[in-house]
């Protein structure tokens, strides 16, 4: 039987809860497959900071790294001024694990969640592919003058052709793999960012034309791209794009998939530790009341066992996830669902 060691960070508001229900589905899962996950808790996020005063211990990407997987619930505390844990934790692992890759599927499950009018779940299907460790995430860049009249603040869009080259072959193998169009297009703003962009252009087709040319390429503006994911999400098999623009889009995209509720993710390291996560923040206002929706995390949890090689278990788990989704929850919001927290995860995890 196949056994996995999985890493498990609930983080803080909401993401232990939602990690509970995910683990729950994980495991029911391993049942009915065959496949057994032993997990290892880590105490990272909010209060641990506020106990200890430590963001993130340095032998925590380390540690991580004995795992092929970790499981994250969520990162951001009230209490803890904004950009510390994100960027002390939940960054930093992102980029000491080399997660180069943050992958985002965009899949309506139900056309009653969908905010544009007329789009079914056959019209929003698609993948963005997003760079995980360069662009303006870096942190290059620095003050002049800081705190006076001439202050300059300059903030610096890091893109390295190894780093833009291995971001690309995994999304023209990610778009073989597919299987669905074909299609990939590079997201980007060429008119404008000239040096960024040319070098992504360059590789795209370089790497495209010499490499796979049974993918077809295809190139939208970074502006144009948010239009058509309203106007036109049919278009759109797998996307491309830089740290910052993924960032942006995919915020879009999980709106357009139904919101937050819905929306999971992978920072993925081919070679290494790779994490999943639901998209959406720690919520802490609906923490302990049993009401946040657990589908994102579930469906992280079917991407992990995906990236893992447990394909049949996280197809079962996505197609469970779209029945009880058409079938039973109300409103993905929090505390609109119909249900509570757990009983979504009892639902899934129970017509598994
Ligand atoms: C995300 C989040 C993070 C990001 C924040 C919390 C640093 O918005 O995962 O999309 O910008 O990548
Ligand atoms: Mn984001």
């Amino acid at each position: 039987m196949n056994s996995y060691d999985i890493a498990v960070i609930g983080g803080d508001g909401t993401g232990p809860e939602v990690t509970a229900e995910n683990i729950k589905v994980l495991d029911a899962a391993g049942q009915k497959f065959g496949f057994k996950l032993n997990y290892t808790d880590f105490d990272f996020g909010g209060d641990r900071y506020l106990r200890t005063n430590e963001v993130l211990p340095d032998s925590a990407s380390d540690d991580l790294r004995n795992f092929p997987a970790v499981i994250l619930g969520a990162i951001g505390h009230p209490d803890v001024a904004p950009g510390v844990l994100e960027k002390g934790i939940l960054l930093r692992l992102r980029f000491e694990l080399e997660q180069y890759i943050n992958l985002r599927p965009v899949k309506l499950f139900d056309e009653r969640f969908c905010p544009l009018k007329d789009k079914k779940p056959e019209d929003v299907d698609f993948v963005v592919v997003r760079e995980n460790n360069e662009g303006l995430y870096t942190g290059s860049g620095g003050f002049v003058f800081k705190g006076t009249p001439n202050e300059v603040a300059i903030q610096e869009s890091v893109n390295t052709r190894r780093g833009v080259e291995r971001c690309l072959r995994y999304a023209f193998e990610y778009t073989q793999k597919r299987n669905k169009d074909k299609q990939l297009t590079l997201c980007g703003k060429t008119n404008v960012l000239t040096y960024a962009f040319d070098l992504w252009d360059r590789a795209f087709h370089e790497i495209g034309e010499a490499d796979y040319p049974d993918i077809k390429r295809e190139y939208a503006h970074v502006d144009a791209t948010t239009m058509w994911f309203v106007k036109n999400p049919e278009w759109f098999d797998v996307i491309v794009t830089d740290n910052m623009f993924g960032d942006i889009i995919t915020d879009l995209g999980a709106m357009v998939q139904g919101g937050m509720g819905i929306a999971a993710g992978g920072n993925i390291n081919p070679e290494g530790t790779s994490m999943f996560e639901p998209i959406g923040g720690s919520a802490p206002k609906y923490t302990g009341q049993n009401v946040i929706n657990p589908l994102a995390a579930i469906c992280s949890g079917a991407l992990m066992l995906e990236h893992l090689g447990e394909n049949e278990a996280a197809k079962a788990i996505e197609d469970t996830v779209i029945s009880v989704t058409r079938e039973k929850i109300k409103d993905l919001g929090a505390g609109r669902m119909g249900y509570s927290t757990t009983e979504v995860g009892d639902l899934v995890a129970s017509s598994l």
